[in-house]
């Protein structure tokens, strides 16, 4: 810590002088998420935070297609991520002509994008949705069936909570689809007494075996409110390490998977990209405009 000091310290004050604000997804480690981040959340939290800050400099701590997300609601800020290459295996799986392919092969049919996509596919889609309110935004379109793209296992886990017949891609987490139902029943054999809350990015069979599953914001309140002798995160490694100190008393069972892209993202690339105002995610205008709509529609949706 008396290391990170220093860097937190040389943060704070550079953002008060840029007039920038930090937004950190929940997936950060503990010294940006407590240490410099203004706003902690999870992708929908971070989107409208994107829409309504009045800083002139978002610096996007998370992955590129959050700050893709950042730019298209703020296209007059700066928006900066510290280390450009941080990607996702699911913004990976799918193109903007993929998404044209399916339209002409299910004509008429609504196409849904999980937030975790490019702008250039964003602006392809008819609307957005994040793992908080894919089941809302999905039977929000009065259609019997929809195309969810581009993750299958967040799509077959929704279509399990409704009544719309839900069509999907081959995209996967990297991090979420590594966990197995298996070993969690391992787990509770060991541990009968711990509480096991998944993420829907996990596989149906490994949501099945959980007390809980919700988006990385759902999680956290849940144990919060909860406050289990013992849980399992089935998640990405930093959730935990980031509630502990709020959460006295709970004791946190691994296994967690690491997301390698959203650990490229550290205190000294941060202090780097405000020293030096990089690196910029820009979007081409005419993409941002298309994709705001997808992703307008989904904040302005009654909750
Ligand atoms: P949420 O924070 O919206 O649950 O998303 C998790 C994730 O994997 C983001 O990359
Ligand atoms: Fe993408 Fe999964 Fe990493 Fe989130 S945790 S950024 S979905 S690879």
């Amino acid at each position: 810590w008396p290391l990170l000091a220093p860097l937190i310290h040389a943060i704070n004050k550079l953002k008060r002088e840029r007039n920038a604000v930090v937004l950190a997804h929940n997936y950060m480690t503990p010294e940006i998420f407590h240490g410099v981040a203004d706003i902690v959340g999870d992708s929908l939290q971070l989107a409208k935070e994107a829409a309504r800050t009045d800083a002139e400099v978002i610096v996007q701590c998370g992955v590129h297609f959050m700050a893709e997300t950042a730019k298209i609601l703020s296209p007059e800020k700066t928006v900066l991520i510290p280390d450009s290459k941080a990607g996702c295996s699911l913004a990976e799986s799918i193109t903007a002509e993929d998404v044209r392919g399916l339209r002409e092969k299910h004509p008429g049919v609504p196409i849904v994008t999980y937030v975790n996509t490019s702008a250039a596919v964003k602006a392809e889609c008819d609307i957005c949705c994040t793992s908080s309110n894919a089941v809302q935004v999905v039977e929000s379109l009065n259609a019997p069936r929809v195309l969810l793209i581009p993750d299958q296992y967040l799509a077959a886990n929704v279509a399990r909570q409704t009544d719309v017949e839900v069509l999907t891609w081959a995209g996967a987490c990297e991090v979420h689809e590594r966990f197995t139902a298996e070993e969690l029943r391992e787990y509770r054999e060991i541990e009968p007494a711990v509480k096991i809350i998944a993420h829907p990015e996990c596989p149906p069979e490994v949501v099945d075996e959980a007390d809980f599953s919700g988006s990385t914001a759902g999680m956290i309140d849940w144990v919060k409110t909860n406050l289990p002798e013992k849980v399992m995160l089935v998640t990405e490694c930093s959730m935990a390490d980031n509630i502990a100190s709020e959460t006295p008393g709970v004791d946190y069972v691994r296994p967690c998977n690491l997301c390698p892209h959203m650990k490229r993202i550290t205190l000294s690339k941060i202090l780097d990209a405000l020293v030096e105002m990089k690196e910029e995610v820009t979007v081409d205008p005419e993409v941002a405009d298309r994709a705001r709509q997808a992703v307008e529609r989904m904040i302005h949706l009654k909750s």
